[in-house]
């Protein structure tokens, strides 16, 4: 595949003052990295520069803002707040200026421009999250927010004029550390687009009613940014083509905000949508439409006539991106995730390399759910998110002696040990009993909510491919295979297998449920790998909060059985932040799966559950003699380490074969291995 077909994502733009390089802009999103290990403004520094080298035209920063007036209120006990997330990500903040300077310095070093998003995020955030000091968050008017429950203050006149100030003195201080630009952030249900919607602004002043009171805060900024900062700096606008809301804004009223915005001289608009009630909608996990702001973007554009306006959500590939700009739906295309799954995505369009992409899966597992954990963005399958200066590109580093590895298991985390082992020039067989490579994976990613998974081990294998790795299909290793054959470093990541006897860790004093011998009690991977199965209405036990479970009801439901899942938890697929569940209960709900929460299965009889309620302890029975998949979690399939064990290898486990955890920490384990061999 050449990179002709991409020839305009790849082509120049001009956006007011600047010219891109090409037409893929990075969007703007925190990267929260204050928690992690490590200085997290060096670690935020790298993790945009990184982005720039991989090819992108422009790099949109999330930056956030603290008014002075919080900053006071914030400095009681000698203990002042100087930045609410801990790292490279407060705008007005000038103390931090020379570390910008720096990062963009770098950013535009590699090509790339550099705006930064003034990031006032209104109700939309948690009190803590803005300050550790409790500071209340602001918006229009005293609406609890959707997405927190907070209940904001109504911002008074004064406040408005701070906030104005507080923009004007972030876009200067990020003129002076060299920036491009700005962009105001008035989508997604954040502060200035809860000024634009009559959803969440009920004022009755001058800010509040017509869409011109609406829109004043939005232009008061504008137009003081510009006042302020020239007309050579670029000042974009995030906007939502709609709302999705009862009252909210509809696309007819963003395209008379979109017109009066090139009225007043925005250099771009950036086209997104929803609001705090979605969160996090317009980060669309898979199920949602690919490109599905793209029809709002033409709409918005075609009223614009001549200002650049740019789409972003689920445009995975650059063959996505080449549509929605053919389509004349945008002039350039925002990325987010796929940037962060894969920073060289641009370049490796420009060469040519479509393969060679590691497409984003839009599971949102360790981006989204990372940040709204406090762990700080990472990725699936990109260990090197968060530790670009350690891993990031061109960083791979050549073992001093060449060794013979074997790497027994192809799931996730043998796959990942042997890339990085081959890649750094050692000489890697790979054994899989299997006779395909992408071990639990392939389960996974069989079901059509979770397909993004696929490219997890579809681009494990290609750089396998590309790295010579001698793959063995069908081939059991063991002590005999292994001690014979010269081999210098054996990783052993045969995987885990699923539980039968239910226990739970929620009832460490019940080894197992009665009756989990039965026949008919089967597991998740029978589930996936024996239909012959299930023809009857299914009972799904669950306690994995690793999704397992749901996964497997999806996967009976897409076939018609009618399942019910029944957990100890709160809801099915606990591990999920409360925030992301709707959008997985949706896909419950649509096919059908009914959901029994807080309740133990402390029996399985001929033809009936016992249940006890988790909290209050009573007792019932469901009536249900059909198939039971317990969902219970794993066990590690370890018995080639004791195998091996006085064998005189050097041997590493890694993934489920150590312990069973999710995808992402499996990749982790195998990586950490191949640089250690
Ligand atoms: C971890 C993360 C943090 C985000 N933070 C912001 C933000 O601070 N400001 C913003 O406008 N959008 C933010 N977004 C949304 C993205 O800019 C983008 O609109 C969204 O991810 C959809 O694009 P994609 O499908 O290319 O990822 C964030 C997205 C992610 C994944
Ligand atoms: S964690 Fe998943 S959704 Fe997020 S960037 Fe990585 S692959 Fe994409």
């Amino acid at each position: 595949m050449t990179a002709d077909r991409y020839q305009r994502l790849l082509s120049p733009l001009a956006l007011g003052p600047v010219t891109l390089r090409n037409r893929i802009a990075m969007m703007p999103h925190a990267v929260m990295f204050g928690a992690g290990y490590g200085s997290a403004v060096e670690r935020t520094i790298a993790y945009h520069v990184e982005r720039a080298r991989g090819g992108a035209g422009l790099i949109v920063m999330s930056n956030f803002l603290m008014p002075d007036s919080w900053r006071r209120l914030g400095a009681w006990g000698d203990a002042l707040e100087t930045t609410p997330l801990g790292g490279l990500d407060l705008a007005n903040d000038r103390s931090l200026q020379p570390h910008y300077r720096r990062m963009i310095e770098a950013i535009r070093a590699e090509g790339a421009c550099f705006v930064s998003q003034l990031n006032a995020s209104g109700r939309q955030l948690r009190s803590p999250g803005t300050t550790q000091f409790g500071i209340p968050l602001f918006a229009p008017s005293p609406l609890p927010c959707p997405r927190t429950g907070e209940i904001p203050r109504e911002m008074t006149i004064g406040d408005i004029d701070e906030y104005v100030a507080t923009m004007v003195d972030a876009a200067r201080n990020m003129q002076e550390a060299g920036a491009n630009g700005v962009e105001l952030f008035a989508a997604q249900g954040y502060l200035l687009h809860e000024f634009l919607s009559p959803a969440t602004n009920l004022r009755s002043d001058r800010y509040g009613g017509t869409l011109e009171n609406r829109m004043r805060f939005l232009l008061d900024t504008l137009r003081a940014i510009r006042k302020a900062a020239g007309d050579g700096f670029l000042i974009g606008v995030r906007m939502n083509g709609a709302d999705g809301v009862v009252g909210g804004l509809e696309i007819a009223d963003s395209v008379e905000i979109a017109t009066r915005l090139r009225a007043e001289g925005a250099h771009y608009l950036n086209v997104s949508g929803l609001t705090s009630l979605h969160y996090p909608g317009w980060i669309a996990d898979i199920t949602a439409p690919e490109a599905q702001f793209a029809d709002d973007a033409g709409l918005i554009r075609a009223a614009v006539a001549g200002l650049p306006v740019c789409v972003s959500s689920r445009i995975a590939t650059p063959e996505d991106a080449e549509a929605v700009l053919a389509a004349g739906q945008a002039d350039f295309i925002g990325m987010a995730r796929a940037l962060i799954s894969d920073p060289e995505l641009p370049n490796k369009a420009a060469r040519g390399d479509r393969v060679g992409i590691r497409v984003c899966t839009y599971s949102n597992q360790s981006c989204i759910v990372g940040l709204d954990r406090g762990r700080g963005v990472g990725c699936i399958h990109n260990a090197a998110v968060g530790r670009e200066a350690q891993l990031g590109a061109g960083k791979m580093r050549a073992a001093p002696h060449a060794k013979r590895v074997a790497v027994v298991g192809g799931g996730p985390a043998g796959l990942a040990a042997a890339r990085v082992a081959t890649e750094r020039g050692h000489h890697v067989t790979l054994f899989e009993q299997a006779e395909a490579l992408g071990g639990q994976n392939l389960m996974t990613s069989s079901v059509v909510s979770r397909r993004g998974f696929a490219e997890i081990h579809r681009w494990q294998i290609e750089m396998l491919h590309r790295g010579g790795v001698d793959i063995r299909l069908g081939a059991m290793a063991d002590r005999t295979t292994l001690v014979g054959q010269d081999f210098e470093a054996v990783v052993i990541a045969t995987g885990s297998l699923p539980r039968k006897d239910g226990y739970t860790s929620l009832r460490p004093d019940v080894p197992e449920i009665p009756g989990a011998g039965a026949d008919r009690v089967v597991t998740v991977w029978d589930a996936f790998q024996r239909p012959d199965l299930f023809s009857r209405p299914v009972i799904v036990i669950e306690d994995d909060p690793h999704l397992s479970g749901t996964a497997a009801a999806e996967k009976l439901a897409e076939r018609g059985i009618a399942v019910t899942i029944v957990t100890p938890h709160m809801h099915a697929g606990a591990n999920l932040p409360v925030h992301h569940a709707p959008a997985l209960y949706r896909r419950l709900s649509s096919l059908g799966i009914a959901v029994v929460t807080a309740t133990f299965v402390v029996g399985i009889e001929p033809a009936a559950l016992m249940c006890e309620d988790r909290f209050s302890g009573r007792r019932r029975t469901i009536d249900h003699d059909g198939p039971v998949v317990l969902a219970m979690g794993n066990r590690a399939n370890d018995t080639l380490v004791q195998e091996l064990d006085g064998s005189g290898l050097d041997v590493l486990v890694v993934g489920d074969a150590f312990a069973p955890r999710q995808v992402d920490a499996a990749i982790i384990d195998g990586e950490r291995a191949g640089w250690m061999i």
